[in-house]
């Protein structure tokens, strides 16, 4: 009998990307609403891949992941960042980013724990802390510019605080923290035991000449973060799904212990792929002016709309707000927009737990330029 099953996650169902792109697939609109790629990989990490299969690198990794990765990883952490980090016990390759949140918050959060959860939030957060007992405390932060408000963060931090989720370049408002963010947080917590997830998934997306600061760089941070990484967005290989974790070794060594259960390895000849074509810094440098070019012509192309728009400061989402257009709720816009003008988005409310309406769109704007065009060209009839 199958009855009687209690609901461990009972406010998760279908998401909202799901929903969307089953209705742009439906519709034959243009899918503007699920974050990945609408073009493929480098050819060349495609045959690099094939060359590891072929030499017969089949067999599982180390837990920890292949060492020549882990030390290109190390390596490029540290010419990018100026922070060493040891390949043998700081640096793990994990099965996308979403693995190494979901290890590091089972590390760090116990039944009763309170971990901040700054909103609207990627939807893979609140679920982990969930699953570990933990109990979500929500910042949240509004548009149009969706800076962070350290006197409500403050506010929030009591001594069962235990982890603070942080996403920088952010999805889904493109929002980019400041040294001056590093800073306040720091501020806040050096004397307290609280640790740090910071998700910096588009770490090599940023906008309008804006650099990257990742919170390894402030030293009372990077004692207690894990920084999650992932080649998916940096390489347009979401289907990969491989990603890492950096962490100074007390926090790696609970880490890998989570890691090793969940998953245990990744991929083999990816990783031997991927530790050869981190060597080259182009591909990675170049992503920045790659996708702000793609900003641009979405954004050029929206110019004659009635949009409000903020222009993104990263990541390759941006969001607009339709308030000047219609009272109508996110949701219901989302899916009127996909049936009626022909491009799916994502509504903005479904990042926040109370599904807060400022009547923002979420566009994903990683898609091949004429799609871009096509989409912007229908979204200025509204
Ligand atoms: C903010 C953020 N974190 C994590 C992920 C997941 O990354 P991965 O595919 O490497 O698990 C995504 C993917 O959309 C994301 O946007």
């Amino acid at each position: 009998m199958g009855a009687g099953l209690a609901s461990k996650l009972p406010n998760v169902g279908t998401t909202i990307f799901t929903v969307m792109s089953k209705l742009a697939t439906e519709t034959g609109a243009i899918n503007l609403s699920q974050g990945f790629p609408g073009f493929d990989c480098a050819p060349e990490l495609v045959s690099l891949v094939e060359h590891y299969m072929r030499k017969g690198f089949n067999q599982y990794a180390p837990m920890t992941g292949v060492p020549v990765l882990r030390e290109a990883l190390a390596q490029k952490t540290f010419e990018q960042y100026g922070v060493a980090y040891d390949p043998d016990t700081e640096v793990t390759v994990t099965s996308g980013a979403t693995e190494a949140i979901f290890a590091a918050v089972t590390a760090v959060v116990r039944p009763g724990d309170e971990v901040l959860v700054i909103e609207p939030a990627y939807d893979s957060y609140v679920p982990a802390i969930e699953l570990n007992g933990g109990i979500p405390v929500y910042v949240t932060l509004t548009p149009p510019d969706y800076s962070i408000d350290w006197q409500a963060v403050r506010e929030k931090i009591t001594d069962k605080t235990r982890l603070i989720l942080v996403n920088t370049p952010h999805n889904p408002t493109g929002h980019v923290w400041t040294t001056d963010d590093l800073n306040k947080l720091a501020e806040l917590i050096y004397d307290r035991n609280i640790w740090i997830v910071s998700d910096e998934v588009y770490e090599h997306i940023l906008f309008d000449g804006r650099t990257h600061h990742s919170l390894m760089t402030h030293p009372v941070l990077q004692e207690r973060t894990f920084v999650v990484g992932s080649f998916g967005k940096t390489y347009h290989i979401t289907g990969w799904k491989i990603g890492y974790c950096l962490a100074p070794k007390s926090l790696s060594v609970e880490f890998r212990k989570i890691h090793q259960y969940l998953t245990f390895s990744t991929v083999t000849p990816i990783q031997y792929a991927l530790a050869d074509y981190l060597k080259q810094p182009e591909p990675y440098q170049q992503l920045s002016a790659f996708y702000q070019r793609k900003r641009d012509l979405f954004l050029d192309g929206l110019r004659s709309s009635r949009f409000t728009i903020k222009p993104a400061e990263g990541s390759f989402f941006q969001t607009v707000s339709y308030a000047a257009i219609t009272n109508e709720p996110d949701y219901d816009l989302a899916i009127r927009l996909t049936n009626e003008i022909g491009v799916a988005a994502i509504p903005v409310s479904v990042f926040y737990h109370q599904k807060n309406d400022y009547k923002i769109l979420r566009f994903c704007f990683a898609k091949e330029d004429a799609v871009l065009q096509e989409a912007a060209d229908r979204l200025s009839k509204l």
